[in-house]
């Protein structure tokens, strides 16, 4: 019996993108609409850097979440009406049957079953602020699905030594089970990095935009584009050209399918991220009139480590989170517990002259002496300023220690707006050092 699709074969693509379109318009009408309906179910919270007290409804990233796993449904069924989908034919008495790609399938129905936990996970932690304990071993065990669908596939556990270290450890190095363990690390990662770079009006959103827009535009360069694109990328520093469609030359396979499918399966899940998120952020840009909650922050983060683990570009992913990654490592020593962590570490605002300050981490104790020589380091690279006792030389307080604390620190008191400007020009060259390190200087390192 020849498998005939339900739909005609649309260009998936173009559904996608149309989806997304209407992602944006529901996202952006139905922010305002549901605010009322949030506040009275209490989900609200004061704007911490206001003089205003009125209560803005939170966690309407909940109406994202929504919008985005309810239109990633209603597309399966588009995903899987082309005919170019899977090139797995028997052959049965003489017709060609095609198979159905089962497959891909599983990885759909596990990447959305790995986005509603993290829904779920962020809804639990607006309504209950789930402690940091509980909270960081969720995604892990989220991403398992994930992981069993790329375990079915083979997929790959290797990692291509860089050139100067071969003679030691040999070109491919098999990471095996570390390799499903630094997936997993992935996902509770990205989920929860977004969330401690947060606290000023449109922060969260934007990140979220900015990594799509990044990872969409990866995406594309791996696209059966007509040959007429062509970036010649040795004008940029590299060593190969970049072939739009064709392929990054140094050592990938030139125009699979497999990867045009598993860049495809990436487009499907960012373009519509991209219309919630831009929906959205038109109501939280300063003066924020929603607020995100934990729920965006962990269903964007866990959309990044389903496409990153899916379409097997998790490293490349990596590159995309820079300043996320910067802050986490930044905010270590507070998250750990060496330095007082206080409930809120967003900057401080001056009501007077409506700038943002860094703000400040009190020790109630003397600090241990870890804790100093931590913050000793920190103080000379100029990540963080210290309050220091002019008698006794014992620290009595550090700036809190994040990226937004560490901008004010270096660039001075600013506006909350000009703030999040910042964070967004500092969101967008990390990503332009991403295509560059990923592109251009992995040819010094690694051959073709
Ligand atoms: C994380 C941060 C915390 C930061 C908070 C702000 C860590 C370990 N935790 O905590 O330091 O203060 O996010 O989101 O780094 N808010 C604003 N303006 C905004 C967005 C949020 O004032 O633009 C305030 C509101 O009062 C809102 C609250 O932050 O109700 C939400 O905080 P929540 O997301 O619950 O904090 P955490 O994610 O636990
Ligand atoms: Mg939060």
């Amino acid at each position: 019996r020849p498998l005939v699709s339900p739909i005609p074969p649309l260009p998936a693509l173009h559904v996608s993108f149309g989806l997304s379109i209407f992602a944006f318009v529901g996202t952006l009408y139905l922010v305002p609409a549901l605010g009322p309906t949030f506040v009275k179910a209490n989900l609200k919270g004061r704007d911490l850097l206001k003089t205003y007290s009125t209560p803005i409804p939170e966690s309407l990233g909940l109406v994202c979440a929504s919008v985005y796993i309810l239109l990633l449904i209603i597309f399966i069924p588009f995903a899987f009406s082309s005919i170019t989908l899977s090139d797995a034919y028997t052959v049965h008495e003489g017709i060609v049957i095609k198979e159905f790609p089962h497959y891909q399938l599983s990885v759909y129905l596990s990447s959305i079953l790995s986005l509603l936990i993290a829904t779920m996970l962020g809804l639990l932690d607006d309504i209950f602020d789930i402690r940091w304990r509980h909270k960081v071993p969720i995604p892990i065990i989220a991403s398992i699905p994930l992981l069993m669908v790329y375990y079915a596939e083979r997929g790959n556990t290797h990692i291509v030594v860089p050139i100067p270290l071969r003679p030691l450890l040999g070109t491919l190095l098999n990471l095996g089970p570390l390799y499903y363990l630094y997936m997993s690390l992935l996902s509770t990662f990205a989920t929860n990095s977004i969330n401690i770079l947060a606290g000023i009006n449109g922060a969260e959103a934007s990140q979220a935009v900015i990594i799509a827009l990044s990872v969409i535009a990866n995406d594309l360069l791996y696209l059966p584009w007509p040959a007429y694109f062509h970036i010649p990328l040795h004008l940029l520093g590299g060593q190969a050209d970049l072939e739009v469609g064709g392929v990054w030359r140094a050592g990938m396979a030139y125009g699979s399918t497999q990867l045009v499918e598993r860049h495809l399966f990436s487009l499907y899940f960012m373009l519509p991220l991209v219309g919630v998120c831009a929906g959205f952020l038109y109501h939280n840009w300063y003066p924020a009139r929603a607020f995100p909650g934990d729920t965006l922050c962990y269903v964007t983060g866990m959309a990044f480590a389903v496409v990153g683990i899916q379409a097997h570009f998790s490293k490349t992913l990596l590159l995309f989170f820079l300043p996320q990654i910067f802050n986490f490592v930044l905010s270590c020593p507070q998250l750990f517990g060496l330095v007082p962590c206080p409930r809120h570490r967003v900057p401080r605002f001056d009501a007077d002259t409506n700038l943002l300050h860094p703000s400040k981490a009190l020790f109630l104790r003397p600090p241990s002496r870890l804790a100093t020589f931590v913050l000793r380091v920190l103080a000379a690279l100029g990540l963080t300023e210290l309050t220091i006792h002019p008698q006794s030389g014992m620290i009595l307080e550090a700036t809190n220690l994040t990226i937004l604390n560490f901008l004010l620190l270096r660039l001075g008191p600013m506006a909350e707006k000009r703030l999040v400007q910042t964070l967004i020009a500092t969101q967008v060259t990390g990503s332009v050092v991403a295509f560059a390190v990923r592109y251009g200087l992995a040819n010094l390192v690694y051959d073709g």
